[in-house]
C-alpha cells in the first residue's frame, strides 16, 4: 500500500498550487492524475487571470464586480480574499516565471473583460492557462513531487467520517492500488462532459464531485452552470472573451451591435449571462444566421490580433473555416463553466468546523479550483476569475491540507478488503454481455438531454424532461459494456467509470435547478424570469440520500458589505 500525508488528485491548475504549498510547508505529498498535469484543461483558459494590480485598481472594486456579476449569490467573505490576495498570487506567478504582456512603461499590461469595471485581466496574448500551467508544473518538477501520472481515482475511501485515502486505477496497466493518505485535495476541475457541446477537454468528467458526492460531502448551487457566449458550432470549441476584451463586436444578421440595446454602458463586456442571453434571443428572434451571430474582429488590425489573439485565429481557420482577420466568425454560447461544486470553507474544508453541523462534509477531505464552490463566483463567474480561484484557493487548500495532516493520525484501513471490492467491481463490467449500451451513446444522450433542458434558458417543463431523461439513462447504465476486457490501457473501462461520474451529477444539477424558482445569474428561467431574494437569497446544497437520491436544503449566503441591487451592465 502507498502512503502520503497529503494527495492531490488532479494535475490542473488548482491541484498543481495545492501541492507546491503543502511541500514548501514539508508535507510528503503526491499527486495523481488522470492524464499527464500539462495536458490538464486548465490550459484552455485562454483570455486572462484577474487582479487589481494597477495603481489604479483596488481589491475592493474587483470584489465589488464580483459580487455584483455573481448576481449576490457569492459568499462575500470568500470574494474579499479571492481579491485582496489576487495580486501577490500574481507577482508570485511572475518570479516563477510567467511573461506576462507587459505596457510600454514595463508593468503588467490588462484588458478588459466581462463585468470588470476597469481593464483588470492579467494576460499572455491568448494563451494565459497554458503557460501558468508549463510554468507551474516546472517549479513542480525542480522541487521533484511525486507524481502518479495516468491514475484514475475510483473511490475515495472514509473511516469514521474522516478520509483514510482513495483506490485508484492505474490506466497504462489496469492495476489496482489502495493509497493511504491523512489528507485528500480534490482538484479534478469542471464538468464539462456533462454537456454536448462544451469548451471542456473530453477529460473533463466530474470526477471531483461524483466521488466527494458518493463519500458523503456536499454539493453546493449545482445548478449554476455559465454558457460562455462566444463558442464555435461546429464543435463548441472556445474564441476567448479576449476578442471582446480588445474590441470586437458582435453583429447580427442585420449587422446590428445588438449589445447596445442589451447593455447600454458595457455592450459586448456585459457578464456573461447577460451576453448569452442576448445572443439566445437574437437567434431566437430571427436575426441570427444559421443558429450563430457574428464576432467581428476586423477593425482591430492584423497587427493587434496576430500579437495577442494568435491562438484564436488558428482555432477560427481550423474549426470553422474563417480568417478572423478578414471575415466575422460565427458564435454562439455553449456550456463553459459550473459555479457550483463541492461545498468549502475558505481553507477548502469540505466539512463544518464551526460545530453546528450546516453542512455534511468529510474531515481530511479537501477541495480547490472548479470541483469546489467556496462560492466566489455565485449565479455567475467573471471571465478570468477562474484561474484565480484555482491560484488563491489552490494555495490556501494545500495550505489547510498540510496543517490537517500534521495535527491528525492516520486512520485505519483494510487494504485487501478494499482491493477485492474494487476488483469485483470491475470485474462486474467486465462481465457483462458485449452487445450492451456503448458508453458513448449513453454520453451523448446524457449531453443532448444536458443542453435542452439546462442552457442558456430554462423552464419547469424542460428541466423536468432532462431530469427524467438522466434518471432513465442512470437505469440503464447497469447495460453498459466494454469491447476491450483487457487491462492494458483500457479506454473503455474508463469511459464507462466516467460515464457513471457524469450520471451522478448531471442529476444533481437537474434536482438543484428545478428547485431555484427564480432567476439568478445564469440560471434564467423562463417561468420565474425575476430575481427573488426574499425567498432565493441563499445556495442550495445537496448531498447523497441513504436511498442513494440527492437530499436538498439550503444555506444563508454569507453578505459582508455589499447588500443586493439590481443588476444592470
Ligand atoms: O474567454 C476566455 O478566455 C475564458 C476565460 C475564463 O473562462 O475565465
Amino acid at each position: 500500500m502507498r502512503q502520503h500525508q497529503v494527495i492531490i488528485v488532479g494535475g490542473g491548475l488548482a491541484g498543481m498550487r495545492a501541492a507546491q504549498k503543502a511541500q514548501e510547508m514539508g508535507a510528503d505529498v503526491a499527486m495523481i492524475s488522470k492524464i499527464y498535469p500539462t495536458r490538464s484543461h486548465s490550459a484552455a483558459a485562454q483570455g486572462g487571470v484577474q487582479a487589481a494590480v494597477s495603481p489604479d485598481d483596488s481589491w475592493e472594486s474587483h470584489a465589488y464586480d464580483t459580487v455584483k456579476g455573481s448576481d449576490y449569490l457569492g459568499d462575500q467573505d470568500a470574494i474579499e480574499i479571492l481579491c485582496s490576495e489576487a495580486p501577490d498570487d500574481i507577482y508570485a506567478l511572475e518570479r516563477m516565471g510567467v511573461i506576462f504582456n507587459r505596457t510600454d512603461d514595463g508593468t503588467i499590461d490588462a484588458r478588459a473583460f466581462g463585468g470588470t469595471s476597469v481593464k483588470r485581466t492579467c494576460y499572455v496574448a491568448d494563451q494565459t492557462g497554458q503557460v501558468l500551467l508549463h510554468v507551474m508544473w516546472e517549479q513542480l518538477l525542480k522541487s521533484g513531487l511525486t507524481l502518479y501520472s495516468e491514475w484514475f481515482v475510483t473511490r475515495l475511501l472514509v473511516e469514521d467520517g474522516r478520509i483514510a485515502g482513495c483506490v485508484a486505477l492505474e490506466i497504462p496497466t489496469g492495476r489496482i492500488e489502495v493509497f493511504r493518505a491523512k489528507a485528500i485535495v480534490l482538484a479534478t476541475g469542471g464538468i464539462g462532459q456533462v454537456y454536448n457541446p462544451t469548451t471542456n477537454g473530453l477529460v473533463v468528467t466530474a470526477d471531483g464531485q461524483a466521488l466527494a458526492y458518493a463519500a458523503g460531502a456536499t454539493l453546493m448551487d449545482m445548478e449554476s452552470v455559465q454558457h460562455h457566449p462566444t463558442t464555435m458550432k461546429a464543435n463548441g470549441v472556445l474564441i476567448t472573451e479576449g476578442a471582446r476584451g480588445e474590441g470586437a463586436f458582435l453583429l447580427n444578421a442585420n449587422g446590428e451591435r445588438f449589445m447596445e440595446k442589451y447593455a447600454p454602458n458595457m455592450k459586448e463586456l456585459a457578464s456573461r449571462d447577460v451576453v448569452s442571453r442576448a445572443e439566445t434571443l437574437e437567434i431566437r428572434e430571427g436575426r441570427g444566421i444559421d443558429g450563430c451571430v457574428l464576432l467581428d474582429l476586423r477593425h482591430l488590425g492584423r497587427d493587434l490580433i496576430m500579437s495577442k489573439l494568435s491562438q484564436i485565429v488558428e482555432l477560427a481557420r481550423d474549426y470553422a473555416n474563417t480568417n478572423i482577420l478578414e471575415a466575422p466568425v460565427p458564435i454562439r454560447p455553449g456550456h463553459h463553466y459550473i459555479m457550483g461544486g463541492i461545498k468549502t470553507d475558505v481553507d477548502g474544508r469540505t466539512w463544518d468546523v464551526s460545530g453546528q453541523g450546516r453542512w455534511r462534509g468529510v474531515e481530511g477531505l479537501f477541495a480547490a479550483g472548479e470541483c469546489a464552490n467556496v462560492s466566489v463566483h455565485g449565479g455567475n463567474r467573471l471571465g478570468g476569475n477562474s484561474l484565480l480561484d484555482t491560484i488563491v484557493f489552490g494555495r490556501r487548500s494545500g495550505a489547510g491540507a498540510t496543517e490537517y495532516a500534521n495535527g491528525s493520525d492516520w486512520a485505519p484501513t483494510s487494504e485487501d478488503a478494499l482491493l477485492a471490492d474494487q476488483e469485483a467491481a470491475v470485474k462486474a463490467i467486465f462481465d457483462r454481455p458485449s452487445d450492451g449500451l456503448r458508453a458513448s451513446h449513453v454520453r451523448l444522450e446524457m449531453g443532448t438531454a444536458m443542453d435542452d433542458g439546462i442552457a442558456v434558458f430554462r423552464n419547469e417543463e424542460g428541466m423536468q424532461a432532462t431530469l427524467t431523461r438522466v434518471r432513465e439513462l442512470k437505469k440503464d447504465y447497469g447495460r453498459v459494456s466494454v469491447h476491450n476486457r483487457g487491462r492494458v490501457f483500457n479506454t473503455d473501462l474508463l469511459s464507462v467509470l466516467e460515464l457513471g461520474y457524469m450520471l451522478d451529477v448531471a442529476e444533481v444539477i437537474a434536482v438543484s435547478a428545478l428547485n431555484r424558482r427564480e432567476s439568478r445569474g445564469a440560471h434564467a428561467r423562463e417561468d420565474y424570469p425575476e430575481r427573488n431574494d426574499e425567498e432565493y437569497l441563499k445556495h442550495t446544497i445537496v448531498h447523497r440520500g441513504a436511498d442513494g437520491d440527492p437530499v436538498l436544503d439550503f444555506l444563508p449566503v454569507t453578505m459582508t458589505r455589499w447588500q443586493p441591487q439590481e443588476r444592470t451592465y
